[in-house]
């Protein structure tokens, strides 16, 4: 890992010997992209384009470069670059037009942290950072921009502080995390949207001329869209071609933006700055952009992804729970919804204690007055009708049975019907004059009020402080409508979206702080907002209300592009599923579930005594080989048959693999596809843990491995492959 400068060329090249970046000044004053890509020994500029004339554009001096095709590694508005700005304010003048001059660049002892948002963390030796300070001529913003590369991921982590140091206020209207140049060429798009239900779908598209561009405005981060992008080479895979990649460690709106210029030249942004963002910077006052992770894969898809899974493992996940296995849990919400009894969850935890689960997870329902979604939320008053001696006695008779016990809040909304909306009224975000928008019968809380934080942290210092809650369910259904404080002034009002957040993650902060021992997981309506930004928080987030085996098959792979498995809730749910009806086998239900942060969430009184066996056995199955799966190399595979899809973990030294096959219909006709392994040693001869027959590495990764047929539609084969010299995890066919 090195930062290197060569002043004769004005160049800084950051490099991790997998990875380099490469940036260059202009005449000393202005900064260019290089390169972004693999590892270069030394950077000598043999790919840079010739100066060449162009005609009726905006000209460099006499040098036959222009400011509308050069590789701006932070643009501005209004100077003869035409595509999109990097950072848009405006000072005492009045004009959005910016100049941005280089002033220097340092190499920083230490990562820089954050006070308010969650960034990457990295012990001495594990990264090295690079900022590079600059002026804006016009306004007289301060701007560094900050790049850190990491030893063991291939990954630059970027972002940006402004501050002003002026004598008059500044407006910013955008400033973007991450502004990346990539040379002409043809390139596809790769985007994740989704809705309830259907989260992570992947969309990929050749990119074009223009903007293409997704976001949110949502108040949460991925209702929609990821805040995530991926521009590739067209003929990139899961396992082979160029791939530039970008995620936002964040939680609210934002704006992901790619544009391709006249002459195939890419910027790639991500970050703040829409219609929905507006920040006034005070004399003295500093702003700073949610960090961006930047990462480059030559190894297609699976690259990208090794590269987010390791730098969100060792450098975002709370240091508590990174490489600690997870409690099997059973969680309340599809057994029993809001109609929960102190008889029903006795009956259920006894049940999953005999079935080998450590947790029982009571989900919302508990304070409602009634049972549906019409009221209570906001007072978190126990309902001591549905639950005699309240929360205390549901958990003293949880750990009784031998359980942990975990409690659902969605400590961000409020219902109308409940006394703190009664009480406080201008708690809650809205238009002065207008009805505030319900959703769920819910208002959503101004967290950007100090008094409403200290309220919701009052609330859950009350619940943690007994000692009695392991484990904590925060969900967030209500996705923003109204957004404006009656705490802020008119000039403000903008700043509404991105106070919420830094709201909230000053509550999750102290709250998450306060109790280490405490396992959050995150919720939004299932996956609604899953991103880096809540991994800082939430060491586990629900994946999809979906627990159907088919759909979540494409959701987890969706997700599993950005976030590695342990943090992907992942359940096994009674058929026919609620939410689609269908109806799969136990066996695939478990599955499909098993790479992922397995848990169960049905009525255990409905399975007969056959299923609860089975379950009994996956349970402790997944019990044998959590420690080694968590920590190991998440794969998703190329398959030839539509509708088939192969993932796999592969543990950390390669010893072991646990793949799964999951095929949506069984095809009787058709040809017999063999399944191809993934990082595998080439060298090395596994085990099949079910036939005992023995294969080389190298023949299942190049030959595969064909399936015993099995007449059945929504089957999933599960393969535990042990190297034949390692018998330290002490597996047998009875692990299958
Ligand atoms: C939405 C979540 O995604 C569900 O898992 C469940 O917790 C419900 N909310 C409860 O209201």
């Amino acid at each position: 890992m090195s930062i290197c400068f060569d002043e004769s060329r004005g160049t800084v090249h950051l490099t991790n010997g997998r990875i380099s970046y490469v940036m260059q000044l202009l005449d000393g004053r202005y900064l260019l992209h290089r390169y972004f890509g693999p590892a270069l020994r030394r950077w000598r500029g043999t790919g840079v384009p010739q100066p060449a004339k162009r005609s009726y554009t905006t000209e460099y001096g006499d040098t036959h470069l222009y400011f509308d095709a050069l590789p701006w590694e932070f643009p501005v508005a209004g100077r003869g670059d035409y595509r999109r700005p990097a950072f848009s304010v405006t000072g005492p003048s009045g004009t959005p037009v910016s100049e941005l001059l280089f002033q220097g660049w340092r190499v920083l002892d230490k990562k820089p942290g954050s006070d308010t948002l969650p960034v990457t963390f990295a012990a001495p030796g594990e990264s090295e950072t690079l900022a590079v300070d600059c002026v804006d001529a016009v306004s007289g913003a301060a701007l560094t921009l900050y790049y850190t590369i990491f030893a063991d991921a291939d990954v630059i982590a970027r972002r940006q502080r402004v501050t002003n140091p002026g004598t008059r206020p500044l407006c910013l209207t955008s400033l973007q995390s991450v502004s990346l140049q990539l040379p002409a060429g043809s390139y596809d798009l790769l985007t994740l949207y989704g809705c309830h239900a259907r989260e992570a779908q992947q969309s990929r598209a050749p990119l074009h001329q223009g903007v293409q561009a997704v976001g949110s405005r949502y108040g949460s981060s991925s209702p929609r869209h990821q805040p995530f992008w991926a521009v590739l080479d067209p003929a990139a895979t899961e396992t082979a071609g160029s791939v530039y990649s970008c995620m936002l460690v964040y939680s609210g709106n934002f704006n992901a933006v790619v544009e391709q210029d006249a002459f195939g030249a890419v910027r790639a942004q991500m970050g703040l700055g829409d219609e929905s963002f507006t920040w006034t910077l005070a004399p003295g006052e500093t702003f700073e952009t949610p960090e961006a992770l930047l990462t480059y894969s030559g190894q297609g898809f699976n690259g990208m992804s090794h590269s987010f899974h390791t730098v969100l493992r060792r450098h975002m996940l709370p240091p508590r729970w990174q490489g600690v296995p997870r409690p099997v849990l059973l969680n309340s919400w599809e057994g029993m919804y809001y109609d929960v009894s102190l008889e029903k969850i006795e009956t259920q935890a006894r049940l999953a204690k005999e079935l080998g689960m450590e947790l029982f997870v009571l989900d919302d329902g508990w304070f409602r007055k009634g049972n549906d979604s019409r009221s209570s939320m906001g007072d978190w008053t126990c309902n001591t009708a549905k639950l005699p001696g309240g929360i205390e006695a549901a958990a003293d008779l949880v750990h009784g049975l031998g359980l942990k016990f975990g409690l659902w809040f969605e400590p961000e909304a409020v219902s109308r019907e409940s006394d703190l909306y009664r009480a406080h009224p201008d708690w809650i975000l809205q238009v002065p004059g207008l009805d505030p928008r319900e959703g769920r019968h819910e208002y959503l809380l101004d967290l950007s009020r100090a008094e409403v934080r200290r309220y919701l942290l009052d609330v859950l210092h009350r619940y943690l402080g007994t000692g009695k809650i392991d484990y904590i369910k925060w969900d967030m259904n209500r996705p923003l409508t109204d957004a404006a404080s009656a705490a802020l002034p008119a000039h403000r009002q903008g700043e509404v979206p991105h106070r919420y957040v830094l709201g909230l993650y000053e509550i999750l902060r102290e709250i998450t702080q306060s109790y280490p021992q405490v396992l959050f997981e995150g919720c939004s309506s299932g996956g609604a907002r899953l991103d880096a930004g809540m991994l800082a928080y939430f060491a586990q987030n629900w994946t999809s209300d979906n627990t159907d085996a088919r759909d979540r098959t494409d959701i987890q792979a969706g997700f599993s592009l950005l976030y590695p498995p342990e943090v992907l809730g992942a359940h096994v749910s009674i058929t026919p599923n609620h939410q689609t009806g269908r109806t799969t086998p136990l066996e695939t239900r478990f599955a499909v579930a098993r790479l992922f942060n397995l848990g169960y969430e049905l009525d255990l009184t409905r399975c007969t005594p056959e299923e609860r066996a089975a379950i009994a056995a996956q349970v402790a199955t997944a019990k044998a080989q959590r420690n080694w799966l968590m920590q190991g190399t998440f794969w998703r595979h190329p398959v030839t048959r539509p509708g088939d899809r192969m993932t796999s973990v592969v543990s950390a030294d390669q010893s072991c693999c646990l793949a799964v096959i999951f095929r949506t219909l069984y095809d009787p006709l058709g040809e017999q596809a063999a399944f191809q392994f993934c990082g595998l040693d080439p060298a090395r001869e596994y085990r099949d843990a079910a036939t005992g027959e023995i294969y080389g590495g190298d023949e299942l990764m190049e030959a595969g491995l064909t399936l015993p047929p099995c007449k059945q539609d929504f089957a999933a084969h599960s393969v535990l492959l042990c190297a034949e010299e390692e018998t330290e995890y002490g597996h047998s066919t009875a692990d299958q």
